[in-house]
């Protein structure tokens, strides 16, 4: 055990000090987060699936292969960002990781007599604040459900549940003290160094903007109901402000107004809706307020106009029609003319 843990730590050592000659100074302005999750399925006590995703933000960096516990990279500028010795340290020092992991595990499990199967996961990470001081995290779940945390200031680990198995790891992973030494010194002592090496090479992609298309429509479940639906999509980053306005003035949160989560699009982008109950012909105005940071000052303000109803209703039917005589082609190249009229639309409303 102790000349692996002396290695590893060697090794480590030398990677980051190779990170520090390299440390550039970051002109990106904010907090930022890196996580490393792992997901490890105890099928049995002689086959563990794994899963390894790191993120910086919400931008996946690279994943384990589950099968050769070799790094993916799934962003261009990952990999040039350190030397190809480097990348090999770091792989075995997961795999070394992985193995103890396992192997530790296992034993707990058949000592505790965990049934199988049965989930553990892990996240560890560190966030860097503008003032260029840092916060570690590394946590445990277990079955889905919190279970360890690690506490950097004093390096030992906390209960998230008190259960004779929470004890039991508690224990094993105190007594094991190359992994808090690891967290440590991988999260603790060089995130800002890390995280600044890939605020240079991924500022691209971190600064990264897509404007929002937003579109109004109304449904009309009940004859005394009108919903208003805005619906915006295709932008990034994530933070967003949406917003009904009523005669010109914000419609305050209440019963009326369901906003629903942002939730990701395929492409890195995301999108929410937004729904306005509201009277029909009650005489007033409405409008959707879309504010994003790729509008700069600017916001997105699309009306509801009280006589699209009908025309509503019109292009449903039109589409009914199409679906029913046109190619699939046709009806693509219309949906198409649609979204470019549409976002032509919702240019003009830039205000
Ligand atoms: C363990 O699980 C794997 C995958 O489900 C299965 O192929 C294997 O036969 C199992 N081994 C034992 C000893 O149960
Ligand atoms: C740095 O910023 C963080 C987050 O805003 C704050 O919690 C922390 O106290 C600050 N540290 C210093 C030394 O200013
Ligand atoms: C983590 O870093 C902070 C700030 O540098 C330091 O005060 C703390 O002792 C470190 N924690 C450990 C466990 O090394
Ligand atoms: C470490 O700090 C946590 C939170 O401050 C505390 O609950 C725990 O008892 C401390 N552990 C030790 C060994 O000092
Ligand atoms: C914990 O283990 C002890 C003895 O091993 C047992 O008596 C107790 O019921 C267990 N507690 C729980 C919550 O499982
Ligand atoms: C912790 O380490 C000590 C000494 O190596 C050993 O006696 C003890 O059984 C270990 N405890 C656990 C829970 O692994
Ligand atoms: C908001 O909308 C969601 C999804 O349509 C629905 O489940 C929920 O009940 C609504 N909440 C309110 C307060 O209307």
């Amino acid at each position: 055990m102790q000349p692996r843990r002396c290695c590893l730590l060697l090794h480590l050592h030398l990677l980051l000090y190779l990170l520090l000659l390299s440390g550039t100074q970051a002109d990106l302005e904010g907090t930022f987060t890196i996580r490393l999750l792992q997901t490890s399925i105890f099928q049995n006590t002689s086959f563990v699936d794994t899963e390894g995703l790191g993120l910086l933000e919400d931008i996946e960096l690279g994943s384990l292969d589950k099968h050769t516990w070799t790094i993916r990279f799934y962003q261009p500028w990952v990999r040039p960002a350190l030397p190809r010795g480097d990348w090999d340290t770091i792989e075995n020092m997961i795999k070394i990781y992985l193995q103890k992991f396992n192997h530790l595990i296992n034993k707990g499990a058949m000592q505790k007599d965990v049934p199988y199967p049965f989930v553990a996961q892990c996240m560890a990470g560190c966030e860097v604040y503008p003032n260029r001081t840092s916060r570690a995290f590394a946590y445990v779940g277990y079955n889905g459900q919190d279970f360890l945390s690690f506490n950097m200031d004093n390096a030992t680990w906390l209960l998230s549940q008190d259960t004779n198995l929470s004890q039991y790891v508690q224990a094993v992973l105190q007594n094991y003290t190359a992994f808090s030494e690891l967290v440590e010194v991988l999260f603790n002592d060089t995130c800002v160094d890390d995280i600044e090496m890939l605020l240079h090479y991924g500022k691209a992609a971190l600064e990264r903007q897509e404007p929002p298309v937003a579109t109004v429509f109304a449904r009309m479940p009940k004859p005394d109901q009108l919903l208003l639906v805005c619906r915006v999509t295709g932008f990034y980053p994530r933070p967003i402000s949406v917003a009904w306005l009523q005669d010109g003035q914000e419609v305050l949160p209440g019963p009326a107004l369901n906003t629903s989560a942002i939730l990701p699009n395929a492409d890195l982008t995301y999108q929410l809706r937004s729904i306005l109950a509201v009277a029909p012909h009650d005489g007033h105005s409405y409008a959707c307020r879309v504010r994003h940071r790729s509008l700069g000052t600017r916001s997105l303000l699309i009306p509801w106009e009280n006589h699209s109803i009908a025309p509503t209703v019109g292009i449903a039917i039109a589409v009914l029609l199409l679906v029913a005589t046109a190619s699939a082609g046709g009806v693509w190249w219309w949906k198409r003319r649609k979204g470019e009229e549409a976002t032509w639309e919702i240019q003009e409303f830039i205000i």
